[in-house]
């Protein structure tokens, strides 16, 4: 413990082994090198533009930044934890490099705005990144939806069959899910996209800096209107997680569903070999890993989300290394959401068969048209409950003698009441039960092409 570190003077020896490894950040926000260089680059400008350095030493300084960024991408800078993070091992490589002008980049700014510039700056590329994932997630499901707007599968409530729908319309649910999850991240974009630099440690600083030209060098929208808030905010990250949490659960719902079709209890999907898995002791198992792992992923998500609001809630004013605690989950949150986006959308791709077959069985041999029997004596001038109530029955009947409604002669449907005519064959076929609900929004094959329109052209914006 006889070796100098980065702290001043005032440290007499360096930090015991095992407190540097415990402190040190440097194993995982190496993830933000190519951010921590591109806001030191502009800091230096800025520092030029206000005359608080020449303009040949920000020039220096650039290109001694642009220098480890070139070692970084070569893989030749790899920094050690004796370099506690990448904002200190980015600064002494340049200190290396340039001699003493590498020392004069820090001027006016502290790791605090700098780790929040940092942040912002890669949670803006990663959220434009995952927006690119969701609206290729949506294409995909559109396109099958076009493809299977006449395939009719069961619809449920209660995991009870309730009613018949297009395939179309329930694959477009879930293009509406993403829809909002790429119109959140559009709206957390905007509160990630305001610029920290130059709030210091935690009140500002001495030197005549410009905040909004940093700012605008690095494409923020707007600055930090107090340096106290600056350098403490993570209320962008709580939302981005919010925002990411939401999306594993629209993703895991459909895992749900798909490990459910794919069973040979339901049996609506087949899972083709190069999305699916074998058993190593059941010869005959194909399984579903990839929803099963999109499912399980989300949990951990979740927990970023609640380690986070955690993390921030007891903390006073302003930055406190516990803060330092936020990346990882904030990292792994991202490569999570990205690689179930990219695993569900190569699923619905290329790995799935809908089973059109069993599809037009289920839907011909259950109870799910018998709404349809009711609406059919209601619109006779039958009061809806009565209607209700007889169907009821009917299928008590039926259902004591083996029947389905179709089966029923029309001397037994007119014995039930007088109001059925030989029409009743036709309006209780799952083809027309699901056609007529045609009001906005629901099943009906002209409201799903309208919905499927409409859909595509959001997607073209
Ligand atoms: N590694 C630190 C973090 O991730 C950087 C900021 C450190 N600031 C400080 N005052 N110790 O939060």
């Amino acid at each position: 413990m006889t070796k100098k570190t980065t702290w001043s003077d005032r440290f007499e020896s360096a930090l015991h082994p095992a407190i540097a490894i415990f402190n040190a950040s440097i194993g995982f926000d190496i993830e933000l090198i190519e951010y921590d260089l591109t806001g030191s680059v502009a800091h230096a400008k800025m520092l030029a533009k206000t005359g608080i350095i020449s303009e040949e030493e920000a020039q220096q300084l650039e290109q001694g930044l642009e220098k480890i960024r070139q070692e970084y991408r070569q893989g030749e800078f790899n920094p050690g934890v004796d370099a506690e993070d990448v904002h200190f091992a980015v600064e002494r490589r340049l200190t290396e490099i340039l001699g003493d002008v590498g020392k004069k980049l820090h001027t006016g700014r502290s790791r605090n705005d700098q780790v929040g510039t940092d942040i912002r700056l890669y949670l803006k590329a990663e959220i434009n990144e995952i927006r690119t994932y969701l609206r290729e997630f949506q294409s995909v499901l559109l396109n099958l939806a076009e493809n299977n707007i006449e395939t009719l599968i069961p619809g449920y409530t209660h995991l009870q069959r309730a009613q018949p729908l297009s395939l179309a319309h329930h694959l477009m649910a879930y293009v509406q899910m993403a829809q909002r999850d790429w119109e959140r991240l559009g709206d957390v974009l905007k509160r990630t996209n305001i610029s920290p630099l130059g709030c210091g440690a935690l009140a500002g600083t001495t030197f005549p800096i410009d905040r909004h030209y940093s700012a605008e060098l690095l494409g923020f929208e707007s600055i930090y209107e107090n340096s106290l808030d600056g350098v403490s905010d993570r209320d962008f990250a709580i939302e981005f997680l919010c925002a990411a949490s939401l999306i594993m659960v629209h993703l895991s719902r459909l895992s749900e569903e798909m490990i459910l079709w794919a069973s040979e209890e339901f049996n609506f999907i087949s899972l083709k070999d190069s999305c699916a898995t074998g058993s190593s002791i059941m010869p005959q198992k194909k399984n579903p890993d990839v929803p099963e792992l999109v499912r399980g992923k989300t949990g951990r998500v979740f927990g970023h989300l609640q380690a986070l609001l955690v993390i921030m809630k007891g903390l006073p004013l302003a930055y406190n290394k516990d803060l330092q605690e936020d990346k990882e989950g904030i990292f792994d949150a991202v490569k999570t959401v990205k690689g179930c986006l990219e695993a569900m959308t190569i699923l619905l791709s290329e790995g799935i068969i809908f089973n059109q077959t069993r599809l037009n069985s289920a839907v011909a041999e259950d109870f799910s048209n018998a709404t349809d029997v009711a609406d059919y004596l209601a619109t006779k001038g039958v009061p809806f409950r009565e209607a209700y109530n007889l169907v009821g029955k009917v299928v008590k009947t039926s259902l004591a003698q083996g029947k389905l409604l179709k089966d029923l002669t029309i001397e037994e449907w007119q014995q039930i009441h007088p109001a059925f005519a030989t029409d009743i064959y036709e309006a209780i076929s799952p083809k027309t039960v699901v056609s007529a609900r045609n009001s906005y929004g629901g099943t009906g094959f002209e409201q799903v092409k309208i919905a499927i329109a409409n859909a595509k052209s959001e997607l073209k914006q």
